[in-house]
Parts: structure tokens; sequence; C-alpha cells
């Protein structure tokens, strides 16, 4: 565990108060008002949230029970009628927000489009009314393969907007990757453009869904939905494929919203786990709904003046709560982005900061370190002094990336909220109030009012302070994943059976390990399974290696993760080869290439190493610490006896 980053994070004692002027304005202003919340929250969270949920969101029809706690299975608002499309949208209508900019995109290209809650709501409601022409009916899964362009989130509420579950599927993957996901979620219709622009090139998104559905590859699907974005050339398949702009041109634009049940499926979106198989995490509707909304008020301490610009790609759930959904249930406006920054335009992103006066900015440590890379000129070159609060997301943030970032983007007079959060919990977890709580670089402060954290050992008890353990949370909470999609005994598996239950508490567990300190902020250390965090996004080891081994050439596989300067980890893949294939440059970037066509680009191992044996014990387990410690050229940490074979470790370091 001992990198540099948790290295510096561990002698980590400064502390950043917010600015006077930031506390003034702040809706939540002093850690004694936190704590008041916080402990209110804790002494009755069913209350603290039923109360929100009728203060903050619009119900067609009041809930009958606020939390069903079945452990690990939980039921929040029971009995509640809601639609979340409703409250992003036309509960703002009959307000003067009915004109103010919902979302401000730009394009890669420099194209632009800013749509109003009320454009955006007759859009939403034309798709939605496509998708039923189309045969979608309440209940059925929607496939989502975009680039980050507008129809992106309004195929998302069009589809909450009927009840049709989606599944977002990252443009990033391949079509193998496509293939296994609406295969899971058995989608009936997918939604996808011709194309998307990504560092100046076209990224063929079609013709990936194409492939996917080739040969019957997906069954379930019956028809695709394209928005023509690129005008690159593709293949319509008559009958199966119908373009967006057609049959919206025809579609009414009046649709009223489905009065779903608190606890229906609002959309699956798949993570990495260990195990091969990707998890479909299950998200419902009225938690998740109040959950976001009120995270993104007051963790961004929202007003209706602010620009807010999350830099994530919508394909992943920081797209889902803080780009779609937490901003537009505020009625805020929220910023997309097609680009990422490239050697044509490295400052691309100040420039959209300088073009729209974004005041909040959140993006990820490993774009941080990019930028700080790249040099301060860029930034400089810019006026940045709209901004006013900026948020960071993905993985720990080393000291030194928080610093530039609070120096060179912040002018020192903007707070960082370092939010910790996970797929599966929907919503921020660990994160300061930014007018309440002060920062110290590289700590996510301290939980959310509502929020039970801690860390404890194995048995479930609490360590003391500055202890390393595992980060649980104790209580149910209204974002919290639901199940995997299909598969309730791994959800349970997965999440709820690692650490022991400790006075009949149940302790949700997702990975994290995590120390408190004597003022009780938590400082999250990272993954303690097998997940490699690869700039912000999990892999499974498991994921990588089943596609290594899907090559003829590969008899065996073992992945690590190792420290990246840029990436925060890189993929190290240990392969051995069967008998008749021999090694060589070639063959490495071939399995490169083909790990990218299996999963895609952000799984390409940045390194492979040939080897004849891995490291194994006698049981057969391979030992993965060894694993990492080769991949990082460390002396080989620890008892080494307990293996099979010890020349093994001797043929692994000479590479
Ligand atoms: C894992 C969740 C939630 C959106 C982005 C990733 C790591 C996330 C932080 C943070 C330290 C963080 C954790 C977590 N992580 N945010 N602020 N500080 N670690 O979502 O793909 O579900 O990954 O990302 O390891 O378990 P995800």
């Amino acid at each position: 565990m001992a990198s540099p980053t948790i290295e510096s994070i561990l002698h980590e004692n400064r502390l950043f108060s917010p600015a006077d002027e930031f506390v003034q304005n702040a809706s939540i202003k002093s850690l004694e008002e936190y704590r008041a919340l916080a402990e209110r929250a804790a002494a009755d969270p069913a209350q603290f949230w039923a109360e929100l949920a009728s203060q903050e969101l619009h119900w067609f029809k009041s809930w009958d029970t606020v939390l069903d706690w079945q452990p690990p299975f939980a039921k929040w608002f029971v009995g509640g009628k809601i639609n979340i499309s409703y409250n992003c949208l036309d509960r703002h209508l009959t307000t003067w927000r009915r004109n103010k900019a919902a979302l401000i995109w730009e394009g890669e290209p420099g194209d632009s489009r800013t749509l109003t809650y009320a454009q955006l709501h007759r859009e939403v409601c034309q798709v939605a009314n496509v998708l039923k022409g189309l045969g979608v009916q309440k209940g059925d899964r929607v496939g989502i393969y975009m680039p980050m362009v507008p129809e992106a989130a309004i195929a998302m509420l069009a589809c909450a907007r009927i009840g049709a579950p989606h599944t977002v599927i990252f443009g990033g993957f391949s079509a193998e990757a496509l293939k296994d996901r609406l295969n899971d979620a058995e989608a009936k219709v997918v939604i996808t453009a011709d194309g998307g622009f990504r560092k100046d090139k076209i990224v063929p998104l079609k013709a990936a869904v194409d492939q996917a559905l080739a040969d019957g590859g997906v069954p379930s699907v019956a028809s695709v939905l394209v928005v023509q974005r690129t005008k690159a050339e593709i293949t319509m398949v008559e009958g199966r494929d119908h373009w967006w702009h057609e049959l919206q041109a025809t579609a009414s634009a009046h649709c009223p919203a489905e009065e779903m049940d608190a606890e229906d499926l609002l959309f699956i979106l798949y993570t990495s786990g260990t195990t091969g198989k990707p998890k479909g995490v299950v998200h419902t509707t009225g938690g998740y709904n109040l959950y976001t909304h009120t995270t993104f008020k007051w963790t961004f301490d929202i007003k209706d003046t602010d620009v807010y610009w999350c830099t994530a790609d919508v394909g992943w759930i920081t797209g889902h709560s803080y780009i779609v959904y937490g901003p537009l249930s505020n009625g805020a406006t929220t910023v997309m982005y097609e680009g990422v920054p490239r050697p044509s335009n490295p400052g691309c992103f100040w420039d959209v900061i300088e073009k729209y006066g974004v005041t909040i900015f959140y993006t990820a440590p490993t774009a941080i370190r990019a930028f700080i890379k790249m040099g301060d000129e860029l930034p400089k070159a810019r006026d940045l002094s709209s901004l006013r609060l900026l948020g960071t997301v993905g993985e720990p943030i080393n000291p030194e990336a928080w610093m530039w970032y609070h120096q060179v983007i912040g002018g020192e007079r903007c707070p960082i909220v370092d939010t910790w959060w996970q797929t599966e919990t929907g919503g921020f977890m660990i994160t300061p109030l930014p007018g309440a709580i002060a920062t110290k670089p590289g700590s996510a402060t301290l939980p959310f009012p509502g929020i039970l954290a801690d860390v404890v050992d194995l048995d479930g008890n609490p360590v003391p302070p500055g202890e390393g353990g595992y980060l649980v949370i104790k209580h149910p909470w209204p974002s919290m994943m639901r199940t995997v999609y299909g598969d309730d005994d791994r959800y349970r598996r997965t999440y709820w059976e690692h650490i022991a239950p400790i006075n009949g508490q149940y302790l949700y567990f997702a990975g994290d390990g995590a120390r408190k300190d004597a003022d009780g902020y938590f400082w999250v250390m990272g993954r303690v399974d097998d997940v490699i965090n690869v700039s912000g996004h999990r892999l499974g080891t498991m994921e990588v290696e089943s596609a290594l081994v899907s090559h003829p050439a590969v008899a065996e596989a073992a992945v690590v993760g190792r420290k990246d300067d840029l990436k925060g980890e890189d993929i190290f893949a240990f392969v051995i080869l069967e008998g008749h294939y021999s090694a060589s440059d070639e063959l490495k970037q071939e399995l490169k290439q083909h790990v990218v066509n299996e999963i895609g680009a952000i799984a390409r191992p940045g390194e492979i190493r040939f080897a004849d044996a891995l490291p194994k014990t006698r049981s057969g387990k391979i030992i993965r610490r060894f694993l990492r410690n080769l991949a990082s050229g460390e002396a080989i940490a620890g008892d080494a006896s307990t293996m099979e074979d010890q020349s093994v470790l001797d043929q692994l370091r000479q590479g």
C-alpha cells in the first residue's frame, strides 16, 4: 500500500477553511450546523429522508412506508408514486425556470447548443413517444450507447418518462462489451449515433452496434434508433434501424410522465467486479431521485446563478447522477462537453469555463495530473475568475495535485469538494459541505448527513483513529443499489458478506480501505480487492484476464495494478503462452489490441510480461501480492514459504 500518494496523504495536515464570502452565501454555513444536521439525521435516518422527500420532490402519491429494510434488501418510500423525469423537467415549467438554460452543450468541433427547460421537456416528450412507437413499454429495457451529445441526456430522460429502465453503455466500450451488457439487460431497443467526435477522430458507434447485433448476437433487440451526429457513412438495416431525427419530426410533444412506484427500476449500470462478468448495478426511482437531488444541492451549494460543469461521461454513474438527474432535479444549468484535451486543443477545458462562465467545476484527479503536466500557461491564459467551487472524484487525490487545483485553477478562493462514492452508492457518501467543513488535501472529510460511515476490522469492530481498516456504511440510504440485476445472491456475497454483521447490524462494504483521523475525517486509501482503478475507472482483474485468455496464444494470465503518475494505476499483465506460441513484441502488441477489442481502450494493458509459471499457493491460488511487487519493480515483500514452487519468482523477476 506504500505508494507515494498514500505516503504523502499519511503525512498531510494542512487545513483549508472556506473564505468568508463563500460562507456568507452558503446554505450550510458552519461545522455546528453540519453537526446538528448529521446528528438529527443519525438519530432517525428514515424520518430525516422522509422530511426531505416531501419538501424537495413532487410525488403523485405519498408513500406508506419510508423504509422497509430486510438486510441486505432495502425498499424506500414504499407505495409512493413518482417520476424522475417529471421532477427534472415538468415541475420547473410552471416557474420562472421554464426559460432558464437546463443544458448547455459544447461539441468537440466547436458547435454548441443550449436547451432551456421548456425545450428539453419538449424533446424528451417527443423521444418518449418515439420509443413508444417502437414498442417500448413500461418495464422494457433500453440500451444507450452514445457520444456526449444532448441526445444522450434526452434519451435517458425519455426512458425514465415512460418507465423504461435504461442501461447506458460507455461509448468507449467495444462491441463485445456492448453485446454482453445488452444481453444481460435483455434490451429491446438500442439508442446510438452514427458516431461521436473524440480527439479529432470519429468513434464508429453504429458500426460497433452492428457488430454486437450481427448473427443474432443480441436476440432481444428489435430496433436501433440512430442520432445523426457526424454524418459519417453508416449502414442502416431495413426494418431494424431508424433515424432519430426522422421519427422525432413527426412525434407528438405531448407525453405525460408515467406514475412510477418509488421502487420501480430506473436504470441498470454495469460496473466491474472481482469476477469476470460485469455486475448490473440496479438503481430504483424514488430514493435515487431524492438522494442525488439532495447531495447535488448541498455539496455544490447550488444557486440559480450557477453554471455547473461535470467533465465525466454520461456512460458512468457520475454522468447519471451529476450531469443529468441531480442538476436537472434542482433546476440547475448543467454543461455537457463532448471533447477531451487533445493535441489540437490542450486548453479546451479552460476555454469552456471562460466561454460559459462556469462557476462550479467537477473533474477527476487523473485529469488534474494531466493538466499539471501540460503546464500552468494554458489555464493562466484564460479567464477562470467565474469559478467559485471545485470538485474531484474517482480516486484518492494526491495532495500535490490538490494544491495545484486549489492554486492554479481555484485561484486560492474556491473550496474543493473531494467526493467519495461509487456506482453502487448512487450519490456522494463522504464529502465536504463546502461552506461548513474545512478541507484537508487528500481527505474526502466527513459523511453526508444521513450517512453512517465508519472504518472497521473484518469482525465489524471500529478501528481506532489513525489505523487503517475497511470503509463501511452502517445504515441503508435512499440511493443504495438494490441488487445486482438478476442475481440477488451475487449482491449479497459481494457487498454484505466480507465483513461480519455486528450486533445484528449489517455493514455495506464495497471494497475500499480507509482510516479516520483524530478529527473524524476519512482518508480513503484505495481498493483492497482485485479491482484496478485506471484513470478513475474501475476494472476487474478477472475481466482483463478473461479477455487475455480468450486469445488463442494465451494459456493463463494474471493482471495487477501498478502505480502510474497519470492514470493512478495502470494494468500490468503476466501471461503464460500456449506451448506452440513464442514470445515476441508483436505478440505483446497483438494481445494489448485484443484486450481493447474485447473490453475497450480503457482496459489496454500498459505492460505485458511473458512467464513460464505464476506464483501460486499450494492450493493453487495466484499470489497477487507478489505480482504487484514484481510489476512495480519492488522487492518481494513477505513470506514466500506458502508458495508451491520457489523458482517461479526468480524467473519472473528477470522478466
Ligand atoms: C471507486 C468507485 C463514483 C464515481 C466515480 C467512480 C474510488 C471514487 C473517490 C474519492 C477516493 C474514490 C473508490 C471507489 N473513488 N471517488 N473521492 N476518493 N477514492 O465510480 O467506478 O463506481 O468507482 O472509486 O475506490 O470504490 P466507480
